[in-house]
């Protein structure tokens, strides 16, 4: 059975930085996938904003091939288009001039409607936009903010701009956003846990032996990479997705899905990671840069190819093992991945429990694994438990390990939604759960720093890896030195 999402209430939506990839690739798609499903009133307004002067027209053309192409070839969303681009509207604006400002402060006046401002451009500008949202009394009333990441480069400069944010918009109108936070499985993660009443007993060190977070991508850098340079995998992938991840496996459950309430447990788990620093970098962490190699499309160019340097210490992959210090977990590692051209684009949590204490089993039986939980993040979205079972037929009791295997699509018989539909009317409907408390954003930079300042003052770089292969042989050992290995669903057959 299919439910009906139900329609949000009437708004403006500004888009800053409006041109840009994130918002034809990203922001308007998804936007447009919920006006066809009839959640976005008729009488709401997209407004692009940025530099190019071009008129509004113009805009709708371009917003159109986007959404053309997230259209695909299906005819009843193709019907939606134009429906869709009367939302549409544009305004030239530079945030360091004042022209145009009063024009848009003026379009912007119902301060009865729930006003949102994406602010999709580099952050060295949020300091401004929200100076002039301010000047122009647009930062009041049913007004909300959504910053992107990169929030900052470390502690400091994240406290920055918070503080930038925060002089002009409260807390509760502050949307932090990070897009795994709206992947269908990580939500799935509070339903799994929480809506069950049978993982939670085992969900504690007593059980479980270790967990896995891997996020791996076949891309490389492609034209990021001036961007990507000054970031690098720690940057932009562990310091916000990863943690993310992480939290949701391991925090408390919370009293309620209040926002406060699920972000204090997070915050908690932040607060617990063990340290790692000069005197530990060197043990619990792996860094690597990709170099020319292959992957299953064909030739890939390497790191500094793509970037069209001759050096760069500028990580590419990331492999790390850290622990959360409290009661429930004390004693489990956590193995965190990501990197760039690795072989498979795949994202996934493995909760690996504890072997049996003792088999009944003769020898002949085969070994007995330790039954895992796998949540796969993308693609193929599902969630699969291994567990021992009885080989059919005669021959005695051969065991085999098998999974019970619950793939969303096939299940709900629905297309997963991109995590910006979610979390866009997230923003609308005020509700802050999926999205970052500022506190959470500095506890993550808290913990992270110390890893950038030891790798900055090491005198290693990032260890080399072919493109196409699962990162340098270093990140093998990491683990294979505890006695485990990496999870890799084809090797579970
Ligand atoms: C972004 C990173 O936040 O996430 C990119 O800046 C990365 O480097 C992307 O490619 C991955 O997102 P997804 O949803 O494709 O896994």
């Amino acid at each position: 059975m299919s439910v009906q999402a139900k329609p949000v209430e009437v708004f403006d939506l500004v888009i800053f930085g409006g041109t840009g990839d994130l918002a034809m690739r990203k922001l308007l798609p998804a936007l447009f996938h919920r006006f066809a499903d009839g959640q976005i009133p008729d009488d709401s307004r997209i407004i692009g904003v940025a530099r190019e002067e071009i008129d509004s027209d113009e805009y709708a053309k371009r917003v159109k091939d986007a959404i053309k192409q997230a259209a695909g070839d299906n005819k009843d969303l193709a019907k939606q288009v134009d429906p869709f681009l009367k939302l549409v509207g544009y305004h030239p604006l530079d945030a360091t001039v004042d022209k145009g400002w009063n024009e848009f402060a003026e379009d912007l006046s119902d301060a009865k409607r729930i006003r949102i401002f994406y602010l999709s451009t580099s952050p060295s500008i949020f300091v401004d936009l929200c100076e002039r949202l301010r000047q122009h009394n647009l930062h009041c009333g049913r007004s909300r903010v959504v910053i992107e990441k990169p929030i900052g480069k470390n502690l400091e400069s994240a406290q920055r701009i918070n503080d930038a944010v925060g002089a002009v918009f409260d807390e509760s109108q502050i949307f932090r956003i990070d897009h795994y936070l709206g992947k269908e499985t990580v939500q799935n993660l509070l339903a799994l846990r929480f809506g069950n009443a049978l993982f939670e007993p085992l969900w504690n060190s007593a059980h479980i032996d270790h967990v896995q977070i891997t996020v791996a991508e076949t891309l490389g850098v492609g034209t990021r990479g001036s961007y990507y340079d000054t970031a690098g995998a720690l940057r932009d992938m562990v310091q916000n997705h990863l943690l993310q991840l992480l939290c949701m496996v391991a925090m408390e459950p919370p009293a309620s899905l209040d926002a406060d309430a699920v972000r204090d447990e997070k915050l908690k788990v932040l607060r617990s990671l063990t340290p790692i620093d000069n005197e530990n970098a060197g043990k619990l962490t792996v860094r690597g840069q990709y170099r020319a190699g292959a992957t299953r499309d064909g030739a890939a160019p390497g790191y500094l190819e793509d970037l069209g340097d001759d050096h760069s210490n500028t990580e590419t992959f990331v492999a790390l093992k850290t622990e959360v210090a409290n009661w429930r977990w004390a004693g489990v590692p956590f193995y965190l991945r990501t990197g760039k051209r690795l072989p498979e684009r795949v994202s996934e949590i493995v909760v690996s429990f504890r072997c049996i204490p003792h088999s009944i089993f003769e020898n002949g039986s085969g070994p007995i694994a330790a039954n895992k939980l796998v949540l796969r993040l993308q693609p193929d979205e599902g969630v699969k438990l291994w567990v021992m079972s009885k080989y059919p037929g005669p021959g005695g009791l051969r065991l085999q390990r098998v999974a019970l295997d619950m793939s969303f699509a096939e299940a709900f018989g629905v297309q997963q939604p991109d995590a910006y539909e979610r979390l866009l009317l997230d923003v609308v409907r005020g509700n802050l759960t999926l999205f970052m408390r500022r506190d959470e954003v500095e506890a993550a930079w808290s913990w992270i720093d110390p890893i950038l300042n030891a790798w900055q003052t090491s005198s290693e770089g990032p260890k080399s890896y072919v493109a196409g292969t699962w990162g340098p042989s270093a990140s093998v050992a990491l683990i294979e030195r505890d006695g485990r290995t990496w999870h890799d669903d084809e090797d579970e057959q």
